[in-house]
């Protein structure tokens, strides 16, 4: 413990500002502009032919004569921050377009790669253990492009502080961020959130996949990393909760001392804070280690079944009316999990949500669930049911819905992702995105 606290206190000397880590300056705060300088020394890679910098990247809601009477920081993302950011040409991507876009890679990101993510039992032992030490590696290797907002009054953006986080925290306090209840005229609404409980559900968690992937990639310089998943149909019980896959846990529900993940801690583990945004994510030898109980929650009684999973993929409308929990006959509601997927009638809980119920501790908290890695296996088996609808039914962006849910409309920026990917975007084949998935038990 010593080690991992030590290097941690080392990384949060420089208090910087959220996102790119060079668009924390006083000046690109004033100016609200967010168009850092390439390797070629110009905005956006601009000589380069790169990009450029704009303000036309950012897409809004906002229908005409519409008033927000609004207050949240994640409202409109990230017009709140930054009006200018950088748009990138061709293949190229990124916050100051010096990387390329998902599934392209080199200089001159022509070259294209896709990955293959397999299910965790279908990994070489070799496999597994380069996954676990990648991830050991993401967990505290600071983030070179990205910091993080951790504290402050969510009425007075002065009191906002920023500090470095592992490439891995980073992640999940995306995560974390996506869900603190929104402010809206004074109050905070705890019923809605930017990832959940509407169309951006799949595409949302997709990218937050993606982006995890990319940056593990990018820190190995391995191209053919993938995220493996954990196809949970039919298990009786956690079968990859044990120390050689994602660890067993002691009594009292933590991961026990000879698993992968025993010491890790998680960010911001106490979420519930109404106010502030998060309190212990500069503190990071007060915050707890990870908690998991598979199996012991009452409510649940089995993982989701073979059948539980065919029944979600028979609703072939993407997403229904009101497009929140209540929607009925919608597939993105079945597979989110507030809906029975046999008759696409009844609303209760399964699916996705069951699952993370199912494992208890940090995964049945939500907002902070990112923190366990298993949260990485089973979004994984979530987006790979994704993207068998999407093939099915040969799915569009043209499928995902106009609707009322913040930061959820179809061309809306998937907040609070840095740059804006817009939420229709991730109704396509996940190959063009740069990956696909093994075959396992006929799926
Ligand atoms: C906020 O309050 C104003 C004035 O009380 C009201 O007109 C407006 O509809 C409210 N906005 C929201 C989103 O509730
Ligand atoms: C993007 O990459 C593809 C495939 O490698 C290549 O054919 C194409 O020319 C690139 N596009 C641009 C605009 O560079
Ligand atoms: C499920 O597995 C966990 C350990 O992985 C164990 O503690 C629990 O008792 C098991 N539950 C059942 C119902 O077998
Ligand atoms: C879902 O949307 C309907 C229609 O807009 C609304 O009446 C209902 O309150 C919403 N439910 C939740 C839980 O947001």
């Amino acid at each position: 413990m010593f080690t991992l606290c030590t290097l941690f206190a080392l990384f949060l000397g420089a208090v910087h500002s959220q996102f790119p880590r060079s668009c924390t300056t006083t000046a690109a705060f004033r100016t609200k502009t967010c168009c850092p300088l390439w390797e070629d020394g110009s905005p956006c890679g601009s000589l380069s032919g790169r990009g450029g910098c704009k303000n036309d990247v950012v897409f809004t809601s906002l229908a005409v004569g519409k008033v927000r009477q609004s207050y949240d920081d994640r409202l409109d993302w990230p017009r709140y921050y930054f009006d200018n950011t950088c748009k990138c040409f061709g293949n190229y991507s990124g916050y100051n377009c010096g990387r390329c876009k998902y599934g392209y890679y080199g200089d001159k990101c022509d070259r294209q790669n896709t990955v293959v993510r397999k299910e965790i039992r279908q990994l070489s032992f070799l496999e597994r253990k380069r996954f676990f030490s990648y991830l050991a590696l993401a967990k505290v290797t600071k983030s070179v492009d990205f910091v993080i907002l951790t504290t402050g009054d969510r009425h007075h953006r002065d009191t906002y502080r920023f500090v470095d986080a592992s490439i891995f925290d980073v992640f999940s306090w995306i995560h974390y961020y996506s869900m603190k209840p929104i402010l809206i005229n004074g109050t905070f609404d705890n019923s809605k959130n930017y990832a959940h409980q509407g169309p951006a559900f799949p595409g949302w968690h997709r990218l937050g996949l993606m982006f995890l992937e990319r940056q593990i990639q990018l820190l190995t310089g391995d191209e053919d990393f993938a995220i493996p998943y954990y196809d949970w149909r039919g298990e009786k019980n956690c079968s990859i909760c044990t120390n050689e896959f994602l660890g067993a846990s002691n009594e009292q529900g933590f991961l026990d001392d000879n698993s992968h993940f025993a010491f890790w801690k998680s960010i911001c583990s106490g979420f519930n804070y109404a106010d502030a945004i998060c309190q212990t994510a500069g503190d990071e030898c007060q915050m707890e280690r990870l908690h998991r109980k598979p199996g012991a929650d009452p409510r649940v009684k089995a993982l989701p079944s073979f059948q539980d999973v065919e029944n979600t993929l028979k609703w072939k409308d993407f997403d229904r009316p009101p497009y929140n929990v209540t929607s009925r006959r919608s597939f993105r509601n079945a597979l989110e999990g507030f809906l029975r997927s046999s008759d696409g009638m009844t609303l209760e809980r399964n699916m996705h949500n069951l699952v993370h119920i199912y494992f208890g501790g940090t995964m049945s908290q939500v907002p902070i669930s990112s923190n366990d890695p298993i949260f990485l296996l089973h979004h994984g088996f979530i987006d790979k049911i994704f993207e068998e609808w999407l093939q099915r039914y040969n799915g569009t962006p043209n499928d995902y819905p106009e609707n009322d849910e913040l930061g959820q409309g179809p061309d809306e920026c998937a907040t609070p992702y840095f740059p804006c990917y817009r939420n229709k975007d991730f109704l396509c084949s996940s190959s063009t995105l740069g990956y696909k998935y093994s075959k396992y038990q006929g799926m």
